[in-house]
């Protein structure tokens, strides 16, 4: 055997980085951004992380439509639907983080606890 260990390592590494590169460029580009990511970290602490919860006393937000979340987030923001924390919380974010979030909670199927 002449391959080197690096050398395998080397190739299996540079195969991994293309079919990220891949990746990053379909459709899914926005719900696997790690940047939605980052920011749907900031809903955890209520929601669940990746929008799932053991209880329900808060509403879940994995697998909602996109269309529907990006509504919800409106309307809290601009004092339409009536809200205890969301209304402040919806006002601090752009339209275009609302969407990554939108796309990133969108990915995971409804209510599948993890
Ligand atoms: C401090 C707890 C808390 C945090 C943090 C929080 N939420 Fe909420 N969320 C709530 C509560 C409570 C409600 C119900 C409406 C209300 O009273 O504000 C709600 C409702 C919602 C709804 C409506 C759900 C439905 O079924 O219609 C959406 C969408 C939502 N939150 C998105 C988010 C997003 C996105 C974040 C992160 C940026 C976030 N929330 C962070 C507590 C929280």
């Amino acid at each position: 055997m002449n391959y080197s260990l690096t050398g395998i390592l080397g190739a299996a590494l540079g195969l991994a980085f293309l079919s990220q590169t891949a990746v990053a460029e379909t459709a899914n580009d926005l719900a696997q951004s790690p940047r939605s990511a980052m920011l749907a970290q900031t809903c955890a602490g209520c929601h669940g992380t990746q929008g799932y919860l053991q209880n329900s006393a808060f509403m879940p937000l994995a697998g909602m439509p996109t269309t529907q979340f990006v509504t919800a987030m409106k309307s809290f923001a601009n004092g339409s639907r009536p809200s205890t924390v969301m209304g402040p919380l919806a006002k601090a974010f752009s339209e275009d983080e609302i969407k990554a979030m939108a796309a990133y909670f969108a990915q995971f199927p409804k209510n599948e606890a993890q």
